[in-house]
């Protein structure tokens, strides 16, 4: 017997099928299948490869996850499983094989929002994680300050107006034929770049807690351009590392910009962009300064995965919330909607 409700998490909102067993928020087993290269050779992610690749993976990883966890279906408390915000089709994916297995196993069915999954990631390795909480979350789809009150509480202070910053990161990187994922391409290039070699635009100063990333877009390619045209193109870790610089200062002055805001004692972070190096040293130093605690989970745990989606579920069945067999997917599902 356990006291914890013992969860099987499901992620297929985007390129990443996600399957995890999480027992209260203690992490069971966690199993992933990527997709990046089936993507890769596109630029970016094609919506019918990752439908079509969700359905291939996630029968075996259901199968895998349980089998590490040690546990059998019909132990579980509750299915779990992404209901938005994602692509439709791959959405759709999880959504239909989780509500299935849920009905047939008679189990309860959870709907789990996308973002709440980050914004509980941090709590599946750190005890010391509880709202009130001022939760960045940055990744390919998505960019928002996210004020997390209480469990399943959560106020959307600010958010990107234009493009995402893993968006940005991705562009930038194509544009300079460093390949897809971008972040990661963009993250290793600036090895030993000088930041401040470039100034590149801080958007949006007067909007506390808003991004705004497509002017540096532009203005990144056009700098490029005419340097090319003088002949006199800076070396690549000075113009990843200052393309870098731009986006980091941005998510770093708006998050603390947050916590000055609502007086929380707490910084956490998820998404993608959570991964990369320069930006999780800037938090740190910065949290460090103020005397704010930061909670920033290992970048497994920062991308899409199914664990922080069973950990959100915990939340939700603790409270006696589950979801209706006649649900479906939210696509444009917003946190605070
Ligand atoms: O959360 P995620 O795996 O998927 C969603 O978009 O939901 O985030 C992927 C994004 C991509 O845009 C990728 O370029 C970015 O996260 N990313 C990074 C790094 N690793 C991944 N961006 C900057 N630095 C990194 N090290
Ligand atoms: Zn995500």
């Amino acid at each position: 017997m356990t006291t914890e409700p013992l969860i099987l998490g499901i992620e297929t909102s985007c390129d990443e099928t996600g399957v995890a067993v999480v027992e209260g928020f203690g992490v069971r087993s966690s199993v992933l299948s990527s997709q990046t290269e089936a993507h890769a050779r596109f630029g970016g992610v094609v919506p019918e490869v990752a439908a079509r690749a969700h359905v291939e993976a996630l029968r075996p990883l259901v199968h895998l996850a349980l089998a590490r966890a040690g546990v059998h279906s019909d132990d579980l408390d509750g299915i779990a499983v992404t209901q938005g915000p994602g692509l439709a089709g791959a959405l759709m994916v999880g959504f239909s094989f989780a509500k299935a297995l849920a009905w047939s196993l008679g189990k309860p069915f959870i709907g789990i929002d996308h973002m709440e999954g980050h914004l509980v990631a941090p709590r599946l390795e750190d005890a010391d994680y509880a709202p009130p909480a001022i939760v960045l979350l940055a990744s390919g789809g998505h960019s928002q300050i996210v004020h997390v009150r209480a469990w399943g509480d959560y106020e959307v202070l600010g958010e990107t107006i234009d493009d995402a910053a893993g968006e940005a990161f991705d562009k930038l990187a194509r544009f300079m034929g460093l390949g897809y994922p971008g972040g990661p391409a963009i993250d290793v290039a600036s090895d030993g770049g000088d930041p401040d070699a470039i100034r590149y635009p801080r958007a949006l100063r007067d909007r506390p807690f808003d991004f705004s990333f497509s002017g540096l877009k532009t203005s990144v390619v056009t700098s490029l351009q005419k340097a090319k045209e003088a002949g006199d193109v800076p070396p690549l870790p000075d113009v990843a590392a200052s393309i870098q610089e731009a986006i980091v200062d941005v998510l770093v002055d708006k998050t603390f910009n947050a916590v000055e805001h609502t007086g929380a004692g707490a910084v956490a972070g998820g998404g993608g962009v959570l991964a990369n190096r320069r930006l999780r040293a800037r938090l740190d130093e910065e949290a460090a300064a103020r005397g704010v605690d930061l909670h920033l989970p290992t970048p497994a745990l920062c991308t899409d995965n199914g664990a922080m989606i069973a950990g959100a579920a915990t939340i939700h069945l603790r409270a006696g919330r589950t979801t209706e067999w006649h649900a479906d997917v939210r696509p444009g599902q917003r946190l605070d909607g």
